[in-house]
């Protein structure tokens, strides 16, 4: 009896956006684990390189580059650079997210709600076009966006940020839809609190982190890794008839 051939992903293309630390490093090496040769990508190209290194010292495959997906012109770039030397795109994860104000939502700053919608609204949205485009021109493809429990469940102090996660669930939906025709499948994770920077503020305070652990049924925050499984499920063959679905990863929170 041989093992399941379902999650390899020998032979392809991964982009993964907001690799370089939490999440979306533990991601960017699942996935080239399992074979894929895995763009490493966020703003800062140093961070990138580390991680892209690391793989490459395990036997994998990785190359680094620097994309703000806030940033239009650099998409349209990063794009460019994809086409040159690779001609096509087999997996995007958009990962990269931020979240600058925590407050009430009436205290909310119009240049972080700018950003916050910028980065996780419009990035993810021409993110996803741009490797929708490649993915059409090759047959097809896996788009996973990582979304958050808080798109589901606002977070306290956390108004904006939860509505582009809201935003980021329908547009799973949007391009499940129209793009099913064309091979490309697109689903999203719905992380629960997990040990990252983006959350340092939340699991080092002691009363925020008790009062969040008393609605997890598991009693325990996430690590990165065990939010990679579910992305490597949504990105190989394993999810050939999924599309569309919004999976949480939550240690029962919204349950
Ligand atoms: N941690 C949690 O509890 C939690 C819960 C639910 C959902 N999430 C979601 O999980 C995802 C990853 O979060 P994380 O906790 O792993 O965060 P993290 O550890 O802070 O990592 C964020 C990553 O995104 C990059 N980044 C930030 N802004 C960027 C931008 N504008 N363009 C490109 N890259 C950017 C960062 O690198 P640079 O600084 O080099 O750009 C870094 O690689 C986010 O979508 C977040 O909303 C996290």
């Amino acid at each position: 009896m041989s093992k399941t051939q379902l999650f390899d992903l020998d032979g392809k293309i991964a982009f993964v956006s907001g690799a370089s630390r939490g999440i979306g490093e533990a991601i960017a090496k699942l996935l080239a684990q399992q074979g894929a040769h895995v763009i490493v990508s966020s703003r800062k190209l140093d961070g990138c390189q580390q991680v892209a290194d690391a793989i490459i010292a395990e036997g994998g495959k990785a190359t680094a580059i620097a994309c703000h997906i806030g940033e239009m012109e650099q998409i349209q770039q990063v794009f460019a650079a994809l086409r040159e030397q690779f001609g096509r795109l087999d997996i995007l994860v958009n990962n990269a997210a931020t979240n600058p104000q925590f407050c009430n939502v009436l205290d909310t700053d119009l240049g972080a709600f700018q950003k916050t919608v910028d980065v996780n609204i419009r990035g993810y949205f021409f993110m996803s076009v741009e490797a929708g485009k490649l993915m059409r021109e090759h047959g097809g493809g896996s788009i996973i966006n990582v979304a958050s429990i808080n798109g589901i469940s606002p977070g306290i102090f956390q108004g904006i940020y939860s509505v582009t996660k809201a935003a980021v669930i329908n547009m799973t939906k949007v391009f499940a839809k129209e793009c099913a025709q064309f091979g490309i499948r697109c689903n999203a994770l719905l992380p629960g609190l997990t040990d990252t920077k983006f959350a340092s503020a939340l699991v080092k305070n002691d009363a925020i982190l008790n009062t969040a652990l008393a609605q997890i049924p598991l009693k325990r925050v996430a690590a990165p890794s065990e939010m990679a499984g579910t992305v490597l499920y949504l990105a190989s063959d394993a999810s050939s008839y999924t599309t569309g679905v919004a999976l949480n990863v939550d240690g029962g929170f919204l349950s």
